[in-house]
Formats: structure tokens, sequence, C-alpha cells
């Protein structure tokens, strides 16, 4: 038995005017027709029993329609959250409806805005992680990093798990370091990126955080029991007395501090991107080996000196760029972006004071 997680919050900032907290990325579709939720659901849907989506109260209708037009098999569970509370709150409160429903199972949790080009590298990865949370351990998968980047979590390569062919003792997990350690981790060459997927046990998921914050796995237990005849006070009551922190600092730091995370090195045929910028939309589009990345092809673009530049903007009748390199225009809702790729992680600042337009 497996059963999947899939946490869905978060506003994409970074992805601004597309991506807005109305909108969130991962309602969006990324130069297909499905949303980047309905690929995470597709590439699910073999490997489990159940779709655990957890969401926040407004964008549940839109997860529950999208999923519903996948006509998936496998059966869906959709948790419209209190409150958003990070990440350690929805993949507990998954984690303790499956265990509710099912009783302790194995399950992962996989974020429903990442892009995975090698599903089949994807379902090997996974494969071997069960094996790893059979035998009691927190499972990440690890991706080959290809820059300092300061906005992943980064786990330090341990030695092999002999019982277990693929797995990786994690020396140490460090969320999001900052610049200069992120350098020397990629110096060292010892450090893979976390993915943001964990693969467990629900006991001992549940059980590590009764370990570390008591209360709030009492309240994740009691939420779970009760989920469906509680009022929303008393929801958000409980809710509120769950640690409102990423599952990286709360479990997976003093967990490999234990020796109780291991990793699958992800193959660099699963292809993966977290999508968190312009820049890595614009990384995907590149590898189909266009100059200028349009992603609203019937919008016409003139371009001149401006190469490897990235263009959305299916609201307008034509767009031009002329002598500005790496150029980035993004048109949605009304609303305009103009930057160059170099500056792609400082869009999150236009996406937040947007909110007041
Ligand atoms: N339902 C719900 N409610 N989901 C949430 C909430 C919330 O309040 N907050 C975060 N999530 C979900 C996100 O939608 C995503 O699927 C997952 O939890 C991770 O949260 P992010 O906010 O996207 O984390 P991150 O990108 O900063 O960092 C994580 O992912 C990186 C890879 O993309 C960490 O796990 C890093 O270690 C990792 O490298
Ligand atoms: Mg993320």
């Amino acid at each position: 038995d497996f059963h999947a997680i899939i946490p869905a919050g978060g506003a994409g900032r970074r992805l601004w005017p597309w991506s807005t907290p109305s909108h969130p990325k991962f309602l969006l579709p990324l130069g297909s027709e499905k949303s980047l939720l309905q690929t995470t659901a597709t590439r699910l849907a073999p490997l489990a029993q159940s779709l655990t989506f957890v969401t926040g109260s407004s964008h549940a209708e839109a997860v529950r329609r999208q999923i519903g037009s996948l006509n998936l098999d496998t059966p869906s569970l959709f948790v419209a959250e209190p409150a958003a509370r990070d990440s350690m709150a929805a993949i507990g409160l998954g984690a303790a409806l499956i265990e509710r429903d099912y009783g302790p199972s194995l399950a992962g949790s996989f974020a429903a805005d990442h892009h995975i080009g090698g599903v089949e590298a994807f379902h090997n990865a996974v494969a071997v992680a069960r094996a790893g949370a059979e035998a009691g351990k927190l499972v990440t998968i690890g991706i080959t990093p290809s820059g300092p980047e300061t906005g992943y979590g980064y786990i330090e390569v341990g030695e092999p798990i002999p019982e277990i062919p693929g797995l990786h003792l994690v020396n140490m997990f460090k969320e999001k370091p900052d610049a200069k350690t992120a350098s020397a981790y990629l110096e060292s060459g010892g450090y893979l990126w976390n993915a943001g997927m964990f693969v467990f046990r629900t006991d001992v998921l549940l059980g590590a955080l009764e370990q570390e914050a008591p209360e709030s796995a009492s309240a994740l237990r009691k939420l779970a029991a009760n989920w469906e005849s509680l009022g929303e006070p008393a929801k958000l009551a409980w809710w509120e007395k769950v640690v409102r922190a990423p599952i990286d600092t709360v479990l997976a730091e003093p967990m490999s501090e234990r020796g109780e995370v291991v990793m699958v090195p992800a193959a660099a045929a699963i292809d993966w991107s977290d999508v968190g910028d312009w820049e890595a939309i614009y990384q995907l589009r590149h590898q189909t080996g266009e100059k200028l990345a349009n992603l609203s092809p019937q919008t016409p673009v003139f371009q001149s000196d401006s190469p490897d530049s990235l263009v959305y903007a299916p609201g307008l009748q034509g767009v031009a760029v002329i002598g500005i390199p790496h150029a980035v225009v993004v048109e949605s809702g009304g609303k305009l972006l103009v930057t160059t790729r170099e500056n792609a992680q400082k869009v999150k600042a236009a996406g937040l004071a947007a909110d007041e337009w």
C-alpha cells in the first residue's frame, strides 16, 4: 500500500503576474493543457492507493474540479485547511487522515507545483524510497545541484545503506542555507538539493512529530479523528495549535541528526524543476532549443538584439523586444512584468506589492 499527500499551498509570487494568490501556480498550465496540479496527480495515481489533497479553503473547489476532470481510478480525498499554516501542518494532517482511514501506512508527500520531465525516473526513485520508509526512515529525493541556489534544502550525502541498494544516509539536512554556505556546499560536491518530496510511514512521521512538537501531533490526531464533524471555529482552534513551520525544519533537520533520514539520489533523467521563477521556466523551455521562448505562441513576438528571452503575453496582440538580452516580458490579467532573467528572484517583491492593486 502507498498513499500520496499533495500539499497545494503558497501563492508562487515569484511568477507574478501569471501566478497570484487567487490563481496560484499549481492551478496553472505550463505549456500544456494540464495544470501542474493535474500533472502531479496523473504521475502519482499509478503508484498510489489514494491521493490526499490539502489546500487552502479558497482553492479547494478549483482543486476538486481540476482533479475531478481527470477521471482518475485512484480515490481522492480533498482537505480544505482552515488557514495557511506551512507544510508541516498540511503534510501532518494528510498523514493523520490516511492513518485514520487505512491504519498506519506507507505514504509520501509531493509538491503540487513541480515539473518532472522523466516520469519513469521519478517512479523508480519512489520505489527505492518506499523501501527506506518501510525500514522506518524519513526518505527524501536528492537532485544534483546546478548552482548555489539558496531557495532549496541541501542534503549532505552520507554512506550507502547496505541493506537497501540505492539509498544513502543523510549526514546533515540544511534548509535554505545562506549564499556563502550554498556556494561552499556546491564546491564540496557532497551535497544534493532536496526535491521537497518525503516518503515515510505515517506512524513514523507522526511519532517523530510527537517527539519534536507534542502539541502539534495531538492536535493533528484530534483534527483527523473529527474532521468531518468539527465546525469551522473548532477546526481553526485545533489547527492553530499546530506548529507553523515547514516539515524541513520541524522534522527533516532534527531527524537527520539522529540518523533517521535517508535519501535516494534521483537519476538525471528525472528532469526536475520546482518552477520557482521565470528563470526556471526559461530553463525548462530553453531545452527545446528555442532562441526566444514564447509561451503564448498565438501572440506574435518581434525580437532584435534580445537573445535568450522569454515572453508570455496571451492577452496582447503583439510584443516587440529590442536590445534587451535575457528579457522577461509577462502579461496576465491586465498586469505587466518587464525584467530580465537575472532579476527573476526579485519578482516576489512586485508580486507582494501587487496584492494592493
Ligand atoms: N496546503 C498547504 N498549506 N500546503 C503548503 C503550505 C500551506 O500553508 N505551505 C507550503 N505548502 C506546500 C507547497 O504548496 C509545496 O507543495 C510544499 O508545501 C513545500 O512548500 P514551499 O513553500 O513550496 O517550500 P519551498 O519551495 O520554499 O521549499 C521546499 O521545497 C524545496 C524544493 O522545491 C523545501 O522542501 C526545500 O527543502 C526544497 O528544496
Ligand atoms: Mg516550493
